[in-house]
């Protein structure tokens, strides 16, 4: 099977599989505990059905939503994710073009392989930066006086990973940076060359956001000692309203799951939330986004844009999203399978797919704009 085969999200899955060591696919595919989270973010568009109008004249469909202050040509945008080099060479880079080339938003990870810098000079599209927040106050007003600097259009700050989650999968192959594999991890990496030679032949693996404050270079500080020493458990409601001041600007929590959380980051004036459990890799047993919709959209949706992802595999699946009151909807495991797949081209092919089932599910609901879309055109079983 090869890219131009890849139809849906299984498709481009099942290519990623073949092409990825299986401690990096395992790193993509896996979740927390029993990953019970991760199978209900899918489940949960299922308990709900598309009810669709007729005869309307939709001949040309506008996908195009405002979201705290971004224009996007779709209504849908690449979640950062970490370490995008170790999936494909050209990570961060394939991403950035791809979301450009679709005039969509993507996010670049603090875990991030290229330097945020880089990917704001060569992509116009909007561009958000993903934080985590430190315990050096000093370090955290530096990076975002260098997101500042750099032009980025949305901070997003996660606040879901206050610890790491129990990724089991990740603890039986043994992977981390520095990866200290299992006997089963380094087969799967002797059974995959053409990985070892990607990575080999290109430049060398970096955390560019990071690196000028961490030394990562022998493995000194591991990711996992990046989280429990380097980032701050104790961090507070007071101490992100003083980011959103310093920031001065588009300003989301993502990883918010109430809507008590949701009204408190609003008045602290956060500009979005984006209901996410990280896509079921932190809290094992914690809500899907979805489920959580239409609470928070009531509760604040006037005040604040409220976006979602996780489990996000089909057109049908954002519809149902923005019919609830989704200002926009993420996906991250839509595009990193593509991506370790085929790179650049993969990316595209798995966006253009997403437009396209976007563009016919509006036809077939009988909606021209994305506004048309309502609680109205949709009944929970
Ligand atoms: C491999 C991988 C790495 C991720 N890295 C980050 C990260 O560095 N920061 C972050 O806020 N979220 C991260 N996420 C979470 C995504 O931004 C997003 O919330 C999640 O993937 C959505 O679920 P989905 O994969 O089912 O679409 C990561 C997700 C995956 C699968």
């Amino acid at each position: 099977m090869g890219l131009s085969s890849c139809y849906n999200f299984h498709d481009f899955r099942a290519l990623a599989r073949r092409r990825l060591p299986a401690p990096i696919f395992n790193y993509i595919d896996g979740a927390a505990d029993d990953e019970i989270t991760y199978r209900r973010n899918t489940e949960g568009f299922e308990r709900c059905d598309l009810v669709p109008r007729v005869l309307r004249g939709v001949e040309t469909i506008d996908l195009s939503v405002t979201v705290m202050g971004q224009k996007l040509a779709m209504p849908f945008y690449c979640s950062p994710t970490a370490l995008q080099r170790l999936f494909h060479h050209d990570g961060e880079r394939a991403v950035g073009a791809a979301a450009s080339q679709y005039g969509t938003m993507f996010g670049v990870s603090s875990l991030g392989t290229v330097s945020l810098e880089e990917l704001r000079k060569a992509y116009q599209t909007p561009q958000m930066y993903q934080f985590y927040f430190h315990k050096d106050r000093g370090l955290n007003s530096a990076m975002m006086a260098r997101a500042k600097a750099a032009g980025v259009n949305v901070m997003m700050l996660t606040v879901d990973s206050i610890t790491g989650g129990n990724r089991e999968r990740d603890l039986r192959t043994g992977f981390s940076i520095p990866f200290k594999l299992t006997l089963g991890g380094v087969l799967s990496f002797a059974t995959h060359p053409m990985w070892g030679i990607n990575y080999l032949t290109h430049e060398r693996f970096r955390l560019p956001q990071l690196d000028e404050h961490v030394d990562m270079r022998g493995g000194a500080v591991s990711i996992g000692r990046y989280f429990t020493e380097m980032l701050d458990p104790s961090m507070t409601w007071d101490d992100v309203a003083e980011m959103v001041r310093l920031w001065d600007g588009q300003f989301c929590l993502k990883g918010v799951m109430s809507l008590e959380d949701a009204r408190r980051a609003a008045e602290i004036g956060c500009t979005g939330v984006v209901l996410s459990n990280h896509g079921g890799r932190q809290l094992d047993g914690s809500r899907a986004a979805f489920d959580q919709l239409a609470e928070v959209v009531d509760g604040v949706g006037d005040r604040i844009d409220v976006l979602m992802d996780g489990g996000v595999q089909r057109g049908t699946h954002i519809l149902k999203a923005l019919s609830l009151g989704a200002k926009a909807v993420g996906v991250g495991r839509y595009y990193l399978y593509p991506l370790a797949a085929a790179g650049r081209a993969g990316v595209e092919r798995a966006l253009g797919l997403m437009r396209a089932e976007l563009e016919r599910g509006m036809k077939l609901m009988g909606c021209r704009s994305i506004d048309q879309l309502s609680r109205a055109n949709l009944r929970f079983r």
